[in-house]
């Protein structure tokens, strides 16, 4: 039922993507990978292929979808207004991991925006997401190819885990860079506000917006100014559960735990850094090993593979240690992490 068509990520073959444009000019569902995730794309001009993804992927309407397009120029399909701003957002960071939120066109469907004014935009850097963009001739609506709720799909097989037989075809790129999803910064707002932080950083994005908001504005409902931020994305199915604090003390307490675990025959999993893997091993832990030490870059592109690996042990629960956030990539990874923990956070002192 759903296709899997492995594609070459430096040199897409023209025949391969030619094939995966067609099945989205005909209101199918095409998995493809981009530098940050791999999408589940529909034609966003197509009411009823994009409420296709939302079938696939159990999603709830109400979150609404980025729209992606094979260069800066072609926002103006979707986009109402574009302010100078966005042009120079796009000149800097497109194609990347950055998505703009912008005024809608009335020709975008509704299910595409949640209903919503705003429609957000970006355009890809990955080479098989612009080829099949481009390609396919329209702009296409696509979430992260995964059920709802689920750790977000760094790999084709990831993809297929969730969606085999709900969507048409996997173009299998391999395992994508970037490992959390995009930036996601809304320019309707004032000032512009990150809704959710990626792989493009406050610290880069404040060399254009100087009074850069992040977060939900006090007294809002959170829900509805981001629609999909809920508090149980990205979850495993085993609980998650963070640890923070000075790491000897954390390393002591963390390690206790996996003990009391283990004597009640309780299988637990622990996200480690490749220095603390041994310890957790020998005290019993099923561990997924993130990256070395402080290296965010490898973390982020591993994280959600390790969620995913950890959960097909069997394990009951999983736990690691908190990623504290800062104004560059750990902005991200503590943002997934604490969704991924649905907020579960303990403190050692
Ligand atoms: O890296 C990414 O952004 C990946 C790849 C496939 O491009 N896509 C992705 O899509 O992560 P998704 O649907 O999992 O997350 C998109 C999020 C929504 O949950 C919502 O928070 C926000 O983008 N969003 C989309 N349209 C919006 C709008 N009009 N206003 C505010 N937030 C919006
Ligand atoms: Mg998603």
């Amino acid at each position: 039922m759903t296709l899997i068509l492995p594609v070459d990520p430096r040199s897409p073959q023209p025949d391969v993507i030619a094939r995966a444009a067609a099945c989205l000019r005909e209101g199918g569902l095409v998995a493809f990978p981009t530098e940050t995730v791999y999408g589940l794309g529909a034609n966003a001009l197509d009411a009823t292929a994009v409420g296709r993804i939302f079938t696939a992927k159990n999603r709830p309407f109400h979150d609404p979808l980025i729209v992606h397009v094979a260069n800066a120029a072609e926002i103006a399909r979707v986009a109402e207004y574009i302010p100078a701003l966005a042009w120079h957002l796009a000149e800097a960071f497109w194609p990347g991991p950055l998505t703009l939120v912008l005024p809608r066109k009335p020709l975008v469907p509704d299910v595409v925006t949640a209903g919503g004014s705003t429609v957000a935009v970006r355009v890809p850097r990955h080479l098989v997401a612009r080829a099949l963009i481009a390609a396919a001739g329209v702009p296409v609506a696509a979430p992260s190819a995964n059920l709802f709720s689920r750790p977000s799909p760094t790999t084709a097989a990831h993809v297929t885990s969730d969606l085999d037989g709900r969507i048409d075809i996997v173009l299998d790129g391999g395992p994508t860079d970037v490992g959390v999803e995009s930036t996601v910064v809304d320019l309707t707002s004032t000032p512009p506000r990150v809704l959710r932080p990626g792989a493009v950083t406050f610290e880069m994005l404040r060399v254009f917006i100087p009074d850069l908001a992040a977060g939900a504005p006090a007294g809002s409902n959170p829900v509805a100014a981001s629609p999909g931020q809920l508090d149980t994305h990205y979850a495993p199915k085993a609980p998650l559960t963070l640890y923070a604090g000075p790491s000897a003390s954390r390393l002591a307490r963390m390690l206790a735990e996996v003990a009391s675990d283990v004597e009640r025959g309780e299988p637990v999993g622990a996200l480690v850094s490749m220095e603390e893997a041994g310890a957790f091993q020998r005290a019993g832990a099923v561990t997924a090993t993130l990256a070395p030490e402080g290296d965010l870059d490898t973390a982020a592109a591993r994280l959600y593979a390790c969620l995913r690996e950890l959960d097909a042990t069997g394990v009951a629960r999983i736990i690691a240690s908190a990623i504290p956030p800062d104004d560059r990539l750990g902005a991200a990874l503590a943002d997934r992490l604490t969704r991924a923990a649905s907020g579960r956070l303990i403190t050692v002192h």
